[in-house]
């Protein structure tokens, strides 16, 4: 196994958020990363190489051992269910995960709910003991209701003005959701040094981060 540690970065909304972490602790992840087209990016010097992802894949990546370490999403990382280790809670992207629905929304049997995150979603009810039909969408899950596909959704709210934009209502919150430091089991322990300073280097700036 070579020396360079492998990150897997998430594209979109927790990108900055992470690259502004890492350039607080002193690590040197270009901040334009994103900006270009390349999906890979070897920093030498700091012997890193950052691998940009979609969110949703960094797990896998991580799993099968193809990136060392990776920044998730406490939501993806519930949905996914991977055999990886999670390092570190880095309070980025705090926002929750939520039964949203219209104002008058009525109980009624074996409700449709309509989500990006169908295992999160069966589990939720299921530990609540209610049978509902989990529909698996890929975006823009807050038109599920008002065009009549799904009673109900589980969904990711952050500011909440997707939802106030769309006249729903937060019902539930399931759990909250900040992005964590992965790391594949074996990159653990035949890394550990590097990927140890790297979470330490990481959590000493957390108290002050204000990202
Ligand atoms: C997410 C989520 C909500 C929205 C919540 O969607 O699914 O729709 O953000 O954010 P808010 O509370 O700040 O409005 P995303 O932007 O990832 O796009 P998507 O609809 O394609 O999933």
């Amino acid at each position: 196994m070579d020396d360079i540690l492998k990150v897997a970065m998430p594209k979109g909304r927790i990108y900055k958020q992470a690259a502004k972490l890492f350039h607080l602790a002193g690590l040197p992840i270009p901040e334009d990363l994103e900006e270009g087209r390349r999906l890979i990016i070897p920093v030498p010097e700091a012997r890193m190489e950052f691998i940009l992802a979609k969110p949703v894949d960094v797990p896998t990546y991580v799993e099968y051992g193809v990136a060392d370490i990776g920044v998730v999403g406490k939501d993806v990382l519930m949905e996914e269910n991977r055999n990886v280790y999670e390092l570190l809670d880095l309070g980025i992207a705090r926002c929750r995960m939520s039964v949203i629905g219209l104002p008058d929304w009525k109980q009624v049997i074996n409700p449709r709910v309509a989500t990006k995150y169908p295992n999160v979603a069966s589990q939720y009810f299921r530990e609540k003991g209610q049978q509902v039909e989990v529909i698996k969408l890929n975006g823009s899950i807050e038109l599920a209701p008002l065009i009549g596909l799904a009673d109900r959704i589980v969904d990711m709210v952050e500011t909440g003005q997707t939802l106030m934009e769309n006249g729903l209502v937060e019902q539930e919150e399931i759990f909250q959701i900040t992005s964590r430091l992965i790391a594949n089991r074996v990159s653990y322990r035949m890394k550990n040094e590097s990927i140890q300073r790297l979470c330490d280097m990481l959590q000493a700036v957390l108290p002050v981060a204000k990202v």
